[in-house]
């Protein structure tokens, strides 16, 4: 921290007094407000980057919103997230956004009531079952690559067909075999409903106020809700699968024995579906992206692949052997965090590497920026998968890398994620080499996840004579 670290730091002064004494975090002046926010909203994580190396470590940035606390710092994030977890909840403007179409579901619930859930759906995730449903991801991968035409030679655009794959990955999971009738339907509405919360992020009166776009926001929450709603009434009514949604249909609590409402079951399954799907779209087009730039690496990926798998379809079992491939993937997750920010309200007043945190603020964290901070990484913007290699990683801070969060509020389908992307990589890259179009510069924009800009053109072409 160009700042002490808090770990450094005396004591948090307990006497509030003395802790009103603290500094600031520093920042940009107040009158600047209106353009920080147009920055930020334009130029995002250069005007990160910026900002980190002109203030430090922990930012107060005045935006219209009123003003942001921005962690960049390790310490910082591990306080925040893991430390002093219990002063910072699920709060501000992102936080309402995605109310809107997830209600109280695991990501936006807080307090009792979401460790109450956390605790109800941990099991649903545990490492067996998801095992378990390596087979599920290994055939929808398959039957993705069987189905894409490649023979016109017509470039594909990337995104949206690995949207639809980890959305047919997590609908069965969830579903099994009920929701295929819906799935057109659902990918049409999550599509809308992505797109219009993230324009709301930065224009918050889109759907706050009655405007044209609210009445999409709701017209498609309510396209996915009544599917859902179906999906359980049947469910309830006969429950031989064994499913995620069986299995938060029988959840019930250890103590009470109380299961979850309809209501409840439906906000769980939409954040599922919303958290499930885009972020591991996103993993998977920017290690497609990164492996086009770097043949070298792509090269003795394929060299992995055919040594452990050697033509056969990719099994959970397989993936312990295939090290290069893991580490790929953690790598394009540190250049390219699906979820690149994420956000917190401060309870009460706290104090972070010796400067004021006010009660009330709103505390972002930025993957995105803490992954490429030059004091924790070499050469932070360069494409290197081994330095996660277990002797270059050791050592390092817990909190210079965290793509799926930390402490208590973790992501809870990150196994799940990393199964699925492996497995989706394991069993696409043996068959097929994807390639940009030459001069193709791709663009991070940060929306609610980091997606390329515009379309994610690549031309696809048969590898190694695999049928
Ligand atoms: C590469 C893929 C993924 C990434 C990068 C990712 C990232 C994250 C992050 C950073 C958080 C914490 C947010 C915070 O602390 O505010 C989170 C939470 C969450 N994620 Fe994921 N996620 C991914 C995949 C998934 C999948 C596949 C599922 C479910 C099928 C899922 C479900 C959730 C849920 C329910 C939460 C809220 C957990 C809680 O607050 O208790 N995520 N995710």
């Amino acid at each position: 921290m160009s700042h002490a670290t808090p770990s450094s730091q005396p004591a948090m002064p307990e006497d509030p007094r003395a802790r009103r004494k603290l500094p600031r975090p520093p920042g940009p002046p107040w009158y600047t407000a209106v353009s920080n926010t147009v920055t930020f909203a334009r130029q995002t994580l250069s005007f990160l980057r910026g900002l980190r190396e002109h203030y430090g470590d922990l930012v107060t940035l005045p935006t219209v919103l009123g003003p942001w606390i921005l962690v960049f710092h390790p310490d910082g994030v591990r306080h925040v997230v893991q430390e002093n977890h219990f002063n910072y909840r699920k709060g501000g403007i992102s936080h309402q956004v995605l109310r809107l179409t997830l209600g109280n579901g695991l990501l936006t619930n807080n307090g009792d009531s979401w460790l109450h859930q956390r605790r109800l759906i941990q099991p649903i995730f545990h490492r067996e079952r998801i095992a378990a449903m390596g087979r599920l991801m290994t055939e929808s991968a398959a039957s993705w690559t069987e189905a894409i035409n490649i023979e016109t030679q017509q470039p594909l655009d990337l995104f949206p067909q690995m949207s639809g794959l980890t959305l047919d990955i997590v609908c069965k999971a969830l579903f099994g075999a009920d929701l295929l009738e819906y799935k057109e339907r659902v990918f049409q509405a999550s599509g809308a409903i992505n797109h219009l919360e993230a324009q709301a992020l930065y224009m918050p009166g889109l759907l706050f106020l009655p405007t044209p776009q609210r009445q999409r926001l709701y017209e498609a929450r309510a396209t996915v809700s009544t599917v859902v709603d179906a999906l359980i009434a049947k469910r309830r009514a006969r429950s031989t699968e064994s499913d995620l949604l069986t299995m938060l249909l029988q959840a019930q609590d250890e103590e009470t024995g109380l299961g979850m409402t309809n209501e409840q079951v439906r906000d769980e399954v939409l954040t599922l579906l919303a958290a499930g799907q885009e972020t591991t779209a996103n993993a998977l087009c920017w290690t497609l992206v990164l492996l086009s730039q770097h043949p070298d690496i792509e090269a003795r990926l394929r060299e992995e692949y055919t040594r452990v798998l050697g033509g056969r379809a990719p099994q959970v079992e397989d993936l312990p052997q295939l090290k290069l491939s893991r580490m790929v993937l953690e790598e394009s997750m540190r250049l390219y965090p699906p979820a690149w920010a994420f956000a917190r309200s401060a309870i009460d007043e706290d104090e972070i590497g010796g400067y004021r945190i006010a009660k009330g603020a709103y505390v972002l964290l930025f993957p995105a920026t803490t992954q490429r901070h030059p004091d924790f990484w070499e050469q932070p913007d360069v494409f290197d998968p081994e330095r996660f290699s277990p002797e270059r990683s050791a050592g390092r801070h817990r909190f210079a890398y965290f793509p799926f969060g930390g402490g208590p509020r973790i992501c809870i389908g990150n196994q799940f994620a990393l199964t699925e992307a492996q497995l989706i990589l394991a069993t696409v890259l043996p068959r097929y080499q994807f390639r940009l179009l030459p001069r193709a510069e791709v663009v991070p924009e940060p929306l609610i996840t980091l997606r390329p800009r515009g379309k994610l053109l690549m031309t696809i072409s048969r590898k190694g004579g695999q049928p």
